[in-house]
């Protein structure tokens, strides 16, 4: 049988019930050592690594004459037959054989690569972008393209057998928001025009819902021009889901099913059905809207604790309609120095606080806070019981508005687990749901969609739309896993009118908005069903799935958090040419 390939195995393959066999490799050279009489060589393709051996005594000692000359990666093919290896290496799949080598071919020859193609090679981010073909060569880089795909693969399985249909839809579109910038293409055909990369397929899969479809998905390219961070690439993946003559219920019961599905493919146990949280739960309890649940230290309530405090902070939040007094119990940070514990608080003032009061429960039971002496003995008493102090424990209070409290004391509760190294276990995953549909952005001055301009609103709130839009409800659901957003959704607006009225709330004009959405409101005229669905972010899954801290370590060619392309050196000038076809002139 021919395998379609130069080779009969792979380097990744062989075992000692080979033994004896007559086989065909390729691979690079990875290490390389002349042992005076014998050279060895580990060579090296995706599969993994096999020690080949060159005896000058073999064939004539020519394949151990090329051996001599041949370096580091270089691309070989090796004709040998498969022995026992007398010093069995038990950390190698493969390290209890060897192939002697009859006949070697050398198919190219590599130049001394900038770094070691090994796991552990410690070199900056920048020098592997650069090279990023040979950084893939890393066989813990090629696992995690392995592990995409694999769970990639798994995904399109578990959706195909649910009926849902794979459609494409185009990367040259009209501006779909999804709270990014825009990247603009300027048209040829049509000079002073611009089409936009979708930030998502979002308004395509609605008009798909209007079209029959049914059940779509598509695994899809979206692109953001925003501010990048490790879990953020201006293009990315979504694992985009859209159904349609469905209720709330019925889209979370099948993107659960599917999504189990899929884990279960990659060795991932996803129990359900999965806990659902409401977005107030979830900043009441985990101070964020995408809780890691692996760990406790919840937010503790303690506003009704300090009604009548001689600390001025906590009386004034107590007595503030919609402020509140929050802490959390940093257990095992109690016995921090008092310098480390007050650096605590530059951290608190990147999330938004003005301050942020301590009490500090030290192991020999003694208490030390810069506060502790406002506080009666009855309000130490009931604090000790509200949050269930022990000695060594830390608390970290915020006082002020509940959303920024909550925030605050979110913030520090990841900081706190990582300072403390709580062990995290598994994987988690749960939905948060029931967002408000809108938001006020201090910036624009205006309302801004929580998840989207299309969200479907609480059918029970419509009638406080416009007096108090913040009141409103949304039919929306946020996929958390280990603390991130893996993905997000929502049942969609399928009634013209409606969705005019949103966007006039969202501060649009009637005539913009027809201007950028009239035709998604044209169709919702034609019998648009009900419809609701859902996006994976495919590239934040897998660097969960994979271990790492950085989606770029799941993208075969990411950007810098500078946007740029550090091997093809995007983005780059054009010609002059090229900017007189499409009708523009830099300033
Ligand atoms: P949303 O904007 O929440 O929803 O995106 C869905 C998921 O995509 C991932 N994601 C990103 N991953 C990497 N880099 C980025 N810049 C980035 N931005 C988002 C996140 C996020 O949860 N159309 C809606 C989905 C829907 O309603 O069906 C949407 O795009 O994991
Ligand atoms: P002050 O009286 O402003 O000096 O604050 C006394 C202590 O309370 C300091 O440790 C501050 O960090 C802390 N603090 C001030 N404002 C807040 C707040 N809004 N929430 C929590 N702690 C605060």
């Amino acid at each position: 049988m021919s395998s379609f390939s130069m080779h009969t195995h792979t380097c990744g393959e062989l075992r000692t019930s080979d033994l004896g066999k007559e086989v065909t490799l390729t691979g690079w050279v990875g290490r390389r050592r002349d042992h005076g009489g014998l050279i060895f060589i580990d060579l090296r393709d995706r599969e993994g690594l096999t020690q080949v051996s060159f005896d000058p005594d073999i064939s004539g000692g020519e394949a151990f004459r090329t051996a001599e000359k041949v370096r580091t990666e270089w691309p070989l093919k090796v004709v040998g037959v498969v022995r026992q290896r007398p010093d069995a290496n038990p950390n190698l799949p493969t390290g209890e054989i060897e192939v002697l080598a009859s006949e070697v071919e050398v198919l190219n020859t590599s130049k001394t690569t900038p770094f070691q193609i090994e796991d552990h090679v410690d070199i900056s981010e920048d020098i592997r972008l650069r090279y990023r073909y040979l950084d893939l060569r890393r066989p813990s880089m090629m696992a995690n393209m392995r592990l995409r795909s694999d769970f990639t693969f798994a995904l399109r399985e578990a959706l195909h057998a649910r009926a849902f249909m794979e459609v494409e839809t185009p990367a040259l579109f009209k501006s779909t928001p999804e709270g990014a910038r825009d990247f603009i293409v300027p048209s040829r055909l049509q000079p002073g025009n611009f089409y936009a990369l979708p930030q998502s397929p979002q308004l395509l899969k609605q008009l798909l819902m209007v079209g029959g479809v049914e059940r779509y998905y598509q695994v899809a390219k979206c692109f953001r021009d925003e501010d990048l961070r490790a879990d953020r690439q201006p293009e990315f993946t979504q694992v985009d889901i859209e159904m349609s003559f469905v209720e709330q219920d019925d889209v979370m019961g099948a993107l659960e099913e599917t999504l189990a599905d899929a884990f279960s493919k990659v060795g991932v146990d996803m129990p359900l059905p999965l806990r659902r949280l409401s977005y107030r739960e979830a900043m009441d309890t985990y101070g964020t809207d995408k809780p890691d649940t692996r760990y406790g230290m919840e937010l503790h309530d303690v506003t009704e604790l300090f009604a009548n405090s001689s600390f001025k902070v906590f009386a004034t939040a107590a007595q503030t309609e919609g402020h509140v007094i929050k802490c959390i119990n940093a257990k095992g940070a109690g016995t921090w120095s008092r310098g480390k514990i007050d650096k605590l608080s530059k951290v608190a003032a990147t999330f938004g606080a003005k301050g942020l009061a301590w009490v500090a429960f030290r192991a020999d039971g003694t208490v030390n806070s810069p506060i502790a002496k406002f506080f009666g003995e009855e309000e130490m008493a009931a604090l000790r019981e509200a949050c269930a102090v022990e000695p060594g424990d830390l608390l970290l209070f915020a006082a002020g508005s509940w959303q920024l409290t909550c925030e605050i004391l979110g913030g520090m509760r990841v900081h706190m687990a990582k300072a403390l190294e709580l062990p995290l276990e598994g994987h988690d995953f749960l939905w948060v749901v029931d967002f408000p549909l809108v938001h006020w952005d201090e910036d624009r001055k205006a309302y801004a969609a929580e998840h989207q301009p299309f969200t479907q609103p609480e059918e029970a709130d419509l009638d406080r739309l416009e007096s108090d839009p913040l009141s409103v409800g949304s039919h929306t659901y946020d996929f958390v896993m280990d603390g991130y957003e893996a993905g997000g959704g929502g049942m969609r607006i399928h009634n013209a009118e409606l969705q005019m009225r949103i966007l006039k709330l969202l501060g649009f004009t009637e005539e913009r908005a027809r201007e950028q959405f009239g035709f998604l409101m044209d169709a919702l005229e034609y019998g648009a069903p009900p419809m609701g669905g859902f996006a994976l972010g495919l590239d934040r899954v897998c660097m969960l799935l994979a271990g790492c801290d950085s989606i770029r370590d799941v993208m075969a060619f990411p950007k810098t958090t500078n946007g740029n392309d550090l091997m093809s050196d995007a983005p780059s000038a054009v010609s002059d040419q090229q900017l007189k076809e499409v009708g523009l002139r830099l300033s």
